[in-house]
């Protein structure tokens, strides 16, 4: 069965200075079998036309950029917006999908989950992200530690390359296939569609939500967590959210960690393991729910677990629209109570309005697959990841500058408690903080080597051969895009 989506709203608001192409680019195949597109298909207008009038060309998928890479850039340009390329066919009986790149995850959960209760992808939490970018990174969400990122179950793909002409994987080759999944978008080509693997998931999962503050020994539980959260059954991922929150007591600000969890099992074989392995959380029976696994979605995307399948085709974000800043790092043993409470210290601050920070165990599969396997090398070793977020309504140059140079001292002050030489960070976390190739895009390659390695490690020397390779005038460029060799200028 097919589907396409019906029309949405629209992703973010493009500069005034960029216009939009919504392309004609090849559709999905009509089957699952490779593509027949061939070097005879004429190049696709966008790129030819980019080509021509020498105008920069960015390309969005669900427009989820953390720095909006897909939609802002600094000289003249326009946009190619796949926002019509949005059908996803799953085949249950294959147990795979084929996935347009303008497609959400949300649209892709929607299918599967509307024709099977066994079958799940392992995608990020936001039903909004799109598969563009999320997939071209990696893309991560709750059963990691079972079954790994999205792009680890990517088997084929559709790629228009700098001449316009349309590759599935056995027309680009398997160096060029290795970097699309998880070397960064805009960077080889404009995918055009995916094909991915869907994974065995039980009838129900169960998931859970239980939140300690500060004065519930917070801290001391999270210490707890450290020691062993890389180190469950795979099937049991159990992430901690510290955020502020008020004590019931006295209204008084305090710090709270949610430690909220996806067991791919039953609550019966759930229970006795928690309370062997992680007491100190006191989790109890009541604080259990199961339920399918796309319910399960929609209560990690913050959705009543009764709601419609159909809100997850959703371009619209649950939450509200606000400034924020986000960071990444990478923790290879656990931090001291003592650093912790530096972190609280920071949450804590009355003149930060909304700080966060997602500590996301790792272990499990990712810790079996080798870190060459695709771009994304962060995988036996890491204990956790964290995600470093503040969000901010205030407007004006000030709240900004407040809101933005507090996750930034943040990070200097966690340097000695993560990963060193280099601090590692995720790509799909984009953070220019961490380097940049100049306003056009272009810089050498020992400029972009600072960034490049910490979000792919030694795999980046490798990116750097593929793109001299596929793209060596570097067309296809952005802020942090992996360059050629010798074209910059
Ligand atoms: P967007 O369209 O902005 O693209 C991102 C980059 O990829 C841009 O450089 C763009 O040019 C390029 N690109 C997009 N489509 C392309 C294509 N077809 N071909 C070539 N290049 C292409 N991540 C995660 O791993 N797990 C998670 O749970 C979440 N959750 C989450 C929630 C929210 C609210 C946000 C804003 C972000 C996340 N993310 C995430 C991060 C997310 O994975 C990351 O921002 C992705 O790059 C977003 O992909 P989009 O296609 O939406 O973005």
């Amino acid at each position: 069965t097919s589907s396409t989506a019906s029309p949405l709203p629209q992703p973010p608001t493009s500069p005034k200075s960029s216009s939009t192409l919504r392309p004609t680019l090849p559709t999905l195949p009509s089957s699952n079998s490779p593509s027949t597109t061939s070097a005879s298909t004429p190049p696709p207008a966008a790129i030819s036309c980019s080509h021509k009038h020498r105008l920069h060309l960015r390309v969005r998928g669900g427009g989820h950029d953390y720095e909006g890479l897909s939609y802002v850039a600094s000289r003249p340009f326009f946009i190619l917006d796949l926002i019509n390329l949005s059908s996803v066919k799953v085949d249950v009986a294959a147990r795979t999908a084929w996935i347009q790149a303008g497609a959400t995850i949300g649209e892709l959960y929607y299918q599967i989950g509307t024709q099977t209760t066994t079958l799940a992808f392992p995608a990020g939490v936001c039903p909004t992200v799109g598969v563009g970018g999320h997939f071209s990174g990696g893309g991560y969400g709750l059963s990691l530690r079972k079954f790994g990122l999205a792009a680890d179950h990517i088997v084929d793909a559709h790629l228009v390359d700098v001449k316009g002409k349309v590759h599935n994987r056995a027309s680009m080759g398997e160096d060029l296939f290795w970097a699309i999944r998880g070397g960064g978008g805009n960077t080889f080509g404009v995918v055009t569609a995916w094909k991915v693997n869907l994974l065995p998931v039980p009838e129900n999962v169960t998931v859970f939500t239980v939140t300690k503050t500060i004065q519930q020994n917070a801290t001391g539980i999270i210490n707890r967590w450290q020691q062993v959260a890389d180190r469950f059954p795979d099937d049991l991922f159990i992430r901690v959210i510290l955020d502020r929150t008020e004590t019931t007591t006295n209204s008084t600000a305090t710090g709270r960690a949610s430690f909220n969890s996806l067991y791919l099992g039953q609550a019966q074989s759930l229970l006795p393991l928690l309370q062997r392995d992680f007491p100190e959380l006191g989790v109890e029976r009541e604080d259990l729910i199961e339920l399918t696994w796309i319910r399960s979605i929609l209560y990690f995307a913050g959705y009543p677990t009764d709601s419609p399948l159909e809100v997850l085709r959703s371009r619209v974000p649950l939450t509200r629209k606000r400034n924020f800043k986000a960071k990444s790092d990478y923790v290879t043993e656990p931090m001291s109570e003592r650093a912790l409470e530096g972190i609280w210290r920071r949450i804590l601050r009355p003149d930060i309005e909304d700080p966060e920070l997602i500590f996301s165990p790792y272990g499990g599969r990712m810790s079996e697959i080798p870190e060459s396997s695709i771009p994304f090398p962060h995988r036996a070793g890491t204990r956790y990841k964290i995600q470093h977020l503040v969000y901010w309504e205030r407007e004006g140059r000030e709240a900004t500058d407040r809101h933005v140079d507090w996750i930034r001292e943040l990070y200097g002050y966690l340097a000695p408690h993560v990963s060193k030489n280099p601090r590692l960070a995720y790509v799909n976390y984009r953070d220019l903080d961490v380097g940049s190739n100049n306003g056009a895009g272009f810089t050498s390659n020992e400029e972009a080597r600072v960034w490049g390695v910490k979000y792919f490690k030694g795999n980046y020397e490798r990116l750097v051969r593929v793109k001299t390779a596929v793209d060596p005038r570097n067309f296809f460029r952005n802020e942090q895009s992996v360059p050629p060799l010798t074209a910059w200028k």
